[in-house]
């Protein structure tokens, strides 16, 4: 990991999980951090929180420096006003409640410097009905930047901008968040659960279908998503793994098995097959990405991946043995 850059300063508001977690992910990168939470005992919760969670980062070889350095950067806030003072990018991280985020972004819109990046972590609310109330200055600022938990250690976030927010707010979210280590995937519009949840919605949505009519038990779903799915997904993404699975790539792939995959939809009472043009689309992106000339070099690349990950978990015993 490279040295942390010069400091710049970005407000944590809410030091649940989620906050504390993204206090270490900018501290870690050099940024200065203020961390506001109204409940009383949140200070010292989440001081042992950062500091245990340090820890363990360091002690894994995933710090650039003594955790005690990094911990220096980040500071206790007890008003909201003044963590927000002066600083780039504010990450909202209180509870998930409408009502409650929408009075937060008034305040942090009044305090906060009139370019600073308003971003909100919020899993569900979409950015349109957290900046109702702002004026469209401070709405053009606003996006939600949505981490996968924790994202110190899953380093993706995604950007949600509302039909209010300035292209200028969304490219200096994602400067700041690629700064601290995190890659950005940039929605082209709001829609419910963004793509992080609805992916997992998918998936979710047919396991309880295949528990509930008894084709197999939750811990089956569990064992073929991490033992099989889940650990291909960690190094090529769904997309990647239909063009990687059948030679000619995705186009390939969907001749061969569209029709299975459309019956197997049709069978939950979804009518969205994979048409030519979608298909056609898909390929030409993949394309652009991996042309096929080097389809079996990627192939090798992924594999020498899944046998770097299988010395790992399969290897040596990790964390105390299989869990
Ligand atoms: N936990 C996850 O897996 C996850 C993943 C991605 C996004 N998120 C989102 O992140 C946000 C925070 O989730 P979390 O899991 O950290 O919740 P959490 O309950 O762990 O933390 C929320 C924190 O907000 C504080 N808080 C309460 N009232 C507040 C106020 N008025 N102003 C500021 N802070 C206040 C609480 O004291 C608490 O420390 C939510 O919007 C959630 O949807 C959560």
């Amino acid at each position: 990991m490279s040295a942390p850059r010069d400091a710049e300063r970005v407000a944590v508001i809410g030091s649940g999980s989620i906050g504390v977690a993204f206090a270490i992910v900018f501290a870690r990168a050099g940024f200065r951090v203020a961390l506001h939470d109204p409940v009383p005992d949140a200070r010292a919760r989440a001081e042992a929180e950062l500091a245990e969670r340090l820890a363990l980062l360091a002690e894994a070889g995933l710090l650039p420096e003594p955790p005690a350095a990094v911990a220096a950067r980040v500071r206790s806030s007890s008003a909201l006003e003044d963590a927000v003072a002066g600083c780039a990018l504010v990450q909202e991280c209180a509870p998930e409640q409408r009502e409650l985020k929408r009075e937060i972004f008034g305040r942090i819109a009044a305090a906060a410097p009139p370019d600073a990046v308003l971003a909100s972590s919020s899993s569900a609310i979409p950015p349109s009905e957290l900046a109702a109330d702002l004026a469209e200055e401070a709405a053009a600022r606003l996006v939600v930047g949505h981490p996968g938990n924790p994202p110190y250690l899953l380093p993706v976030v995604e950007l949600v901008p509302s039909p209010r927010t300035g292209a200028a707010a969304v490219a200096r979210a994602r400067a700041l968040y690629e700064r601290a280590g995190l890659r950005v995937v940039e929605l082209r519009r709001e829609v419910e659960g963004f793509v992080f949840n609805r992916l997992q919605g998918a998936l979710l949505r047919e396991a309880y279908c295949l528990v509930r009519d008894g084709v197999v038990d939750v811990a089956g779903v569990d064992e073929i998503v991490r033992s099989g799915l889940g650990r291909r997904w960690s190094v090529i993404g769904p997309f990647e793994t239909s063009d990687l699975n059948v030679r000619g790539g995705i186009a390939a792939h969907a001749e061969r098995m569209g029709d299975a995959y459309a019956r197997m939809g049709a069978e939950r009472g979804q009518q969205d097959p994979w048409t030519p043009d979608l298909v056609a689309e898909v390929a030409a992106q993949r394309r652009a990405i991996l042309p096929l000339e080097r389809w079996d070099e990627r192939v090798r690349w992924r594999d020498r991946r899944l046998t770097a990950l299988a010395a790992v978990w399969d290897g040596a015993a990790v964390d105390g043995g299989a869990a």
